[in-house]
């Protein structure tokens, strides 16, 4: 190496990192933000996490009520999930996924007895490295047993944001800047009822936006079938049982069976995304079990590792994925199956299985419901507040209870990540995650683990961080 070539590298070593401080200068200066979401005007450096609780450099606990958009279900740390990855790192790390490894038919076979059970249905399973990939899986399925290319799927929907499930998320922001997307999805009102997209009252309703749907089918010039054959342009449907980044979003009972009815009648796909919800988040295993309907095809991620080697999949009724319809090599990627993945994922399964998710996961819901509707009633700020096992919703309004009121929301989780709130006499923050359709919604999603008194604390930490915001933003 020439001494001028070695004066530069001296020259560009980083320097030691000494504080938080050093490390935003480095963040700020080397690491892309397209990769994440910088909501806050100085992120927050985390440096370890415990149960429902994360810890900055600082030592300053924060209690987490969003658990990395609900991928750890199962609490930060967990002992045993931790146990079963490092079991794995002894034995077989490594794999090139055209092999097989124990880890992976098991976690299959158990997710498929769930279908079967719950659905009666005979289906297989099929890997990826995570829920975008696992979306695009299903659309090449789609597309693969269908020869056709378009879809419905809902406004307010988020189905990731690789290339072509940009296409099948409602966000025009998330295109904008890339170009013209063929595949773009018809994006259909979502039975919002709070805010009813027909400004309709569900107690009347009828549910009015079902059969508003059911009328694209009523004429050929309404632009979606062919009335001579009953052919449909569009292969599928791509839900979320509970919409998640749209904000949580209950719908009523009988939407979905109404739904698929519909969809039957054309031979159209119902594709289930339960990225988010799946794997016990609303007190069921997959989020659509509340509602009488079976799903064509199933998509996972995020919780079924807990966060650990993150591995995401489908499930799909056996027509639709068997070897002579789906070959391999119909999709793939090196990191599919790994035996890290799958060893952390047939954990979780098995801890669903010992545990009883069905009974405690409502309970604590509706535990953490009643505090937070106790709270309304003295801020009609939180204009609605609702939830489905341990996915909550608050939506912060204006004084009027109905208005978005996206500065106050955003306001409250920067005091939160400010980390200075004092309830119980001691410094800690609290983490909030932001959804709906107007940024004005807590999705809130708590580690299963979390106690009565945990709840209660959190909700003090809101009450903290809300009677502040409101002085701020008033
Ligand atoms: C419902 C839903 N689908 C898909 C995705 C995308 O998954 P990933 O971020 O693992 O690509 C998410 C992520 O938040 C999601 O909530």
């Amino acid at each position: 190496m020439g001494i001028k070539q070695a004066a530069k590298l001296a020259a560009a070593k980083p320097k030691e990192i000494n504080g938080t401080d050093d490390l935003l200068a480095l963040e700020a200066k080397y690491c892309s933000w397209g990769d994440t979401v910088h909501y806050s005007e100085k992120p927050n450096v985390f440096k370890s996490a415990d149960g429902i609780y994360l810890y900055d450099r600082e030592g300053t606990q924060y209690l987490d009520l969003q658990m990395w958009y609900s991928a750890c279900n199962f609490g930060y740390k967990n002992k045993r999930l931790n146990r079963a990855l490092k079991k794995q790192i002894d034995i077989l790390p490594q794999l090139a996924c055209q092999y097989i490894h124990e880890e992976k038919v098991q976690l299959a076979t158990k997710i498929c007895h769930r279908s079967e059970t719950t659905f009666e249905e005979k289906g297989r399973v099929h890997f990826n490295v995570g829920g975008s990939q696992s979306n695009e899986d299903s659309l090449k399925l789609v597309r693969n047993c269908s020869g056709r290319n378009l879809v419905f799927a809902f406004m307010g929907g988020y189905h990731g944001r690789t290339l072509a499930v940009s296409a099948i998320t409602s966000s025009f922001r998330y295109r904008e800047r890339f170009g013209h997307f063929g595949d773009r999805a018809l994006f259909v009102p979502f039975p919002y009822c709070f805010r009813c997209p027909y400004d309709k009252k569900r107690d009347f309703c009828d549910l009015y936006c079902l059969k508003q749907f059911e009328r694209l089918f009523e004429t050929e010039y309404y632009g979606v079938v062919n009335k001579k054959n009953n052919k449909c342009e569009f292969a599928a449907f791509y839900i979320e049982s509970i919409q998640g980044t749209g904000g949580y979003i209950v719908p009523p009972q009988d939407y979905f069976s109404g739904l698929k009815e519909i969809l039957d009648r054309y031979n159209i796909l119902l594709v289930d995304d339960e990225i988010q919800m799946g794997f016990y988040r609303t007190g069921k295993f997959w989020g659509i079990e509340h509602f009488n309907v079976t799903p064509d095809i199933i998509v996972f991620g995020k919780a079924l590792t807990n966060g650990l080697n993150s591995i995401a999949g489908i499930w799909a009724k056996e027509k639709l994925i068997s070897p002579d319809v789906f070959p391999p090599g119909s999709t793939h990627s090196t990191f599919s199956s790994n035996p890290l993945g799958t060893a952390a994922g047939l954990e979780v399964m098995k801890l669903i299985e010992e545990s009883n998710f069905a009974d405690l996961i409502p309970r604590k819901g509706r535990y953490f419901l009643s505090r937070l509707k106790k709270l309304q009633k003295k801020y009609p700020q939180m204009g609605d507040v609702d939830a489905l096992g341990l996915a909550l919703r608050i939506e912060m309004c204006q004084k009027d209870g109905y208005t978005p009121n996206r500065e106050l929301a955003d306001t409250i989780a920067n005091i939160g990540l400010d980390g200075k709130l004092s309830v119980g006499g001691k410094r800690r923050g609290l983490i909030l995650d932001i959804g709906g359709y107007y940024k004005n919604c807590f999705t809130i999603a708590p580690s299963f683990y979390i106690t009565e008194k945990e709840i209660d604390l959190a909700v003090e930490l809101f009450e903290e961080a809300l009677s502040k915001a409101l002085k701020k933003t008033s």
